[in-house]
C-alpha cells in the first residue's frame, strides 16, 4: 500500500526518490508524485499510473535538488486523479507532504479550516493535514522551531493513522516525519538522510536504521538527525544495521515476482525449518517462543489473528494444531477480533501471522490483545516489522522478500510453521515420540516434494489454458484441504479477476452447485484419508451435473472412471505437508490463468501487498 521516500543530503534527491519508489512498486499503487524543495521554490510532479510515467515527466524538467519527498498512492479518500496524487501543497504554498493512512477526523478538519476561508485542491485527507500544518504556522510566533511545532499541533489534532514526510519552503535544510499506525524507518547514510515507509526503498544507500515508535517524530538534516516523542521530548533513537533488516530483490532468470517466489518454495521452506528440530529428531525447537515454555505448556487455546492469504495459512494450522497437540485453536479475521467482545478464557495466547508484519488490523488485533492481557506471539517474514517488535515472542518464516501481491512462498512457510508448532504443542502434551518422529521426518522431506509437485508445472500450464475462458470457478476441499481452497480461489480471484469461491467439498450442495454448468469448472483436493469417497462423491455429483472437474489427488487414491476430466497428482505424503502440497498446483493455476489473460500477475489492479489502513 502507498509507499513514503524522503531524501536530504548532498546527493541528487532525484535519483535517490524514484529508485525508492521503484523499490516500494511492489506495495500496490494506482499514482505516484515527487517534490523537490530547490533554491526559493518547490518543483513538483505528479501522475497517474506508474512510477515509469513519473520517471518521464520528471526527466524532462530535471532537478538538481538535494532536498525532496516521493510517494505512490493507493487511494483511499478521492478518486485515482493527479489532483488526488501526493505530494500536497498547502494552501499557502509554503508545506509539501506525502501521508500514508487514514486522518478519520479529516472532515471536521477540513470543515475547521474551510471556515478560516481556507481552499482545498484535492478531495484527500493528506492534504487538509498539510493546510492544517500550514495554518498552524501562521498563526505561531515564528521561531527557529515554528517548521516542528506546526507538524506537531497539527497531529495532536488528528485521530487515525499516519506515516508522514514533510518539507517547508522556509527550511532548505530540514526534512520532517512522523509516524502513528503507519510505518515510517529513518535511514542513516554518509552525509544523507532518508525517511521511508519500508527500508527496502534505502538499502545500499543507508547505513543504518531508526524505527520510529508511534507518536514520535523525526527531525532530520542532511548531516543529522534527532527523533522526539509526541509532546516535543527527545526520544532514544535505536539503530540497526540496514543490510540486516532488508535484502536486495531481484527478478533473476523469471518473468515476474509471484512465478519466481512460487519456484523458489524448496529453497524457502528449508529455510523455515532449517536448525529447527529438537536434537533427539522427535519435537521442533522455535527460539522464539523458548523464553514462553510454561504458558505454552499451559494454554488453554490459541487464536489466530490475519488477513488474507495469512488467515488462510493459520486455517490450516487450526486443523494440525487441534490434531497434533489437542488445543483448541480459533482463527479470526483480524480486522473482527480487533472490535469483538470475545470472552477472554482460560489461558489463551493470540498468534498474529503476517507476512510484511505491517498490516494494520493484525496490528490493532495485537495490540487490543495485549489490552487485555493476552500472551501475544507472532509469525512474521519481516525482520525489524511493527509485528515483530511489538509481540511478546515469535518465529521469522526466513523466506527472503516476498514481492509479488499474491502471497506464495509466505503461506507455504506460515503453514508449515504452524505444523512445527503443533508439533512442538503436541509434544509437550500427548504426542509420542514415534509419532513425533513421523512429523519431523515429513517436515524436513517437505522441500523435496514441493520441487516435485514444481516440475509438473506443465501439466498445470495446460489445464489452465483448457479452462482459460472460465469466469466462474469453484474451489473445494475438506479438513484442512478448506483453507486450501479458500486460498486457491483467492489466488484466481487476485490476479486473474474471474469469480472463484472456495468451500468445504460437503457444503456444495448448500447453494454453490447452483451455480454448476458446463461453463463453471470445479477443483476438488482429495485428501488421501478415509474422507477420500466423499469428497470423490461430491466431485461425482458436479459431473452429474455436467459440471468440468479438475481433481488434485494423491498418487495412491484411484479417482473412478468418469469422476473427473482432469486428474493431477500429488505425491502420497503426512497429512501435516498436505495442505501445502495441495496448494502448489493451485499457485501455478492462478498464475498461468491470468499470464494467458495477459495479466501483470505482480501488480494486480486494486491491491495492495501491505495493507497499512483498516
Ligand atoms: C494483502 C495482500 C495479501 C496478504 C494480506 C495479508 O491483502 O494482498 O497477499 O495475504 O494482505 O498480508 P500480511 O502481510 O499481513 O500477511
Amino acid at each position: 500500500m502507498c509507499g513514503i521516500v524522503g531524501y536530504i543530503g548532498k546527493g541528487v534527491a532525484q535519483e535517490v526518490l524514484l529508485d525508492g519508489l521503484r523499490r516500494l512498486e511492489y506495495r500496490g499503487y494506482d499514482s505516484a508524485g515527487v517534490a523537490f524543495h530547490e533554491g526559493h521554490q518547490f518543483f513538483m510532479a505528479r501522475e497517474t499510473g506508474r512510477v515509469g510515467n513519473l520517471a518521464q515527466s520528471i526527466q524532462r524538467k530535471c532537478s538538481s535538488a538535494s532536498l525532496g519527498i516521493a510517494h505512490t498512492r493507493w487511494a483511499t479518500h478521492g478518486p485515482v486523479t493527479v489532483s488526488n496524487t501526493h505530494p500536497h501543497v498547502s494552501y499557502d504554498g509554503k508545506f509539501i507532504i506525502v501521508h500514508n493512512g487514514v486522518i478519520e477526523n479529516f472532515f471536521s478538519l477540513k470543515r475547521f479550516l474551510s471556515q478560516k476561508k481556507i481552499e482545498f485542491t484535492s478531495e484527500t485527507d493528506s492534504e487538509v493535514l498539510c493546510n492544517l500544518i500550514a495554518y498552524n504556522y501562521s498563526i505561531l510566533q515564528s521561531d527557529g522551531d515554528g517548521f516542528i511545532e506546526s507538524v506537531r499541533m497539527a497531529l495532536s489534532k488528528c485521530s487515525g493513522a499516519y506515516g508522514i514526510a514533510v518539507i517547508c519552503l522556509d527550511y532548505p535544510n530540514t526534512l520532517i516525519g512522523a509516524r502513528r499506525g503507519s510505518p515510517l524507518v529513518v535511514g542513516l547514510g554518509e552525509d544523507a538522510n532518508f525517511i521511508a515507509s519500508d527500508a527496502s526503498a534505502f538499502v545500499g544507500r543507508a547505513k543504518d536504521a531508526v524505527f520510529l515508535k508511534d507518536g514520535e517524530l523525526a527531525i532530520l538534516t542532511g548531516t543529522d538527525f534527532r527523533i522526539t516523542t509526541s509532546e516535543g521530548q527527545e526520544a532514544q533513537a535505536v539503530t540497526q544495521p540496514v543490510d540486516q533488516i532488508s535484502e536486495e530483490v531481484d527478478l533473476g532468470d523469471f518473468d515476474s515476482f509471484m512465478e519466481k517466489e512460487i519456484f523458489e518454495q524448496p529453497l524457502a521452506l528449508r529455510n523455515t525449518l532449517r536448525g529447527r528440530f529438537g536434537d533427539d529428531g522427535t519435537t521442533a525447537k522455535l527460539g522464539g517462543l523458548e523464553g514462553h515454555q510454561d504458558e505454552l505448556r499451559n494454554l488453554d487455546r490459541i487464536i489466530f489473528i490475519a488477513c488474507g492469504t495469512a488467515r488462510h495459512a493459520c486455517m490450516v494450522g487450526e486443523y494440525l494444531i487441534e490434531r497434533l497437540a489437542r488445543v483448541p485453536v480459533e482463527v479470526e479475521h483480524a480486522s473482527e477480533f480487533r472490535y469483538r467482545n470475545s470472552p477472554n478464557v482460560g489461558n489463551s495466547l493470540v498468534i498474529a501471522v503476517s507476512q510484511s508484519g505491517e498490516t494494520l488490523d493484525t496490528l490493532e488485533a495485537v495490540r487490543e490483545a495485549k489490552t487485555k492481557g493476552l500472551l501475544t506471539l507472532g509469525i512474521t517474514n519481516v525482520v525489524g516489522s511493527t509485528l515483530a517488535r511489538e509481540t511478546d515472542g515469535g518465529v521469522y518464516q526466513r523466506v527472503g522478500p516476498e514481492i509479488g501481491v499474491a502471497s506464495t512462498k509466505a503461506f507455504s512457510s506460515q503453514a508449515c510453521l504452524c505444523a512445527m508448532l503443533g508439533l512442538a504443542l503436541g509434544r509437550m502434551r500427548d504426542l509420542s515420540p514415534v509419532d513425533g518422529r513421523s512429523i519431523v521426518d515429513a517436515l524436513n522431506g517437505l522441500p523435496n516434494l514441493v520441487s516435485e509437485v514444481l516440475q509438473q508445472g506443465e501439466q498445470i500450464r495446460e489445464l489452465a489454458m483448457k479452462y482459460a475462458n472460465a469466469e466462474h470457478l469453484l474451489f473445494l476441499g475438506r479438513q484442512s484441504l478448506y483453507p486450501v481452497a479458500l486460498e486457491g480461489a483467492l489466488k484466481l480471484k487476485e490476479i486473474s479477476y474471474a469469480h472463484a469461491e472456495g468451500y468445504p467439498a460437503a457444503e456444495l450442495k448448500h447453494g454453490p452447485i447452483a451455480l454448476i454448468n458446463t461453463e463453471c469448472p470445479s477443483v476438488f483436493m482429495v485428501e488421501g484419508t478415509e474422507l477420500s469417497a466423499k469428497t470423490i462423491a461430491n466431485m461425482q455429483e458436479v459431473k452429474a451435473r455436467k459440471g468440468p472437474v479438475i481433481a488434485i489427488v494423491p498418487q495412491s487414491v484411484e479417482i473412478p472412471e468418469g469422476s473427473a476430466d482432469d486428474v493431477f497428482r500429488l505425491p502420497d505424503a503426512h497429512e501435516v505437508v498436505r495442505p501445502i502440497l495441495a496448494n502448489l498446483p493451485l499457485q501455478l493455476f492462478a498464475y498461468h490463468f491470468a499470464r494467458l489473460r495477459g495479466l501483470d500477475v505482480d501488480k494486480p489492479r486494486n491491491l495492495a501487498k501491505s495493507v497499512t489502513v483498516e
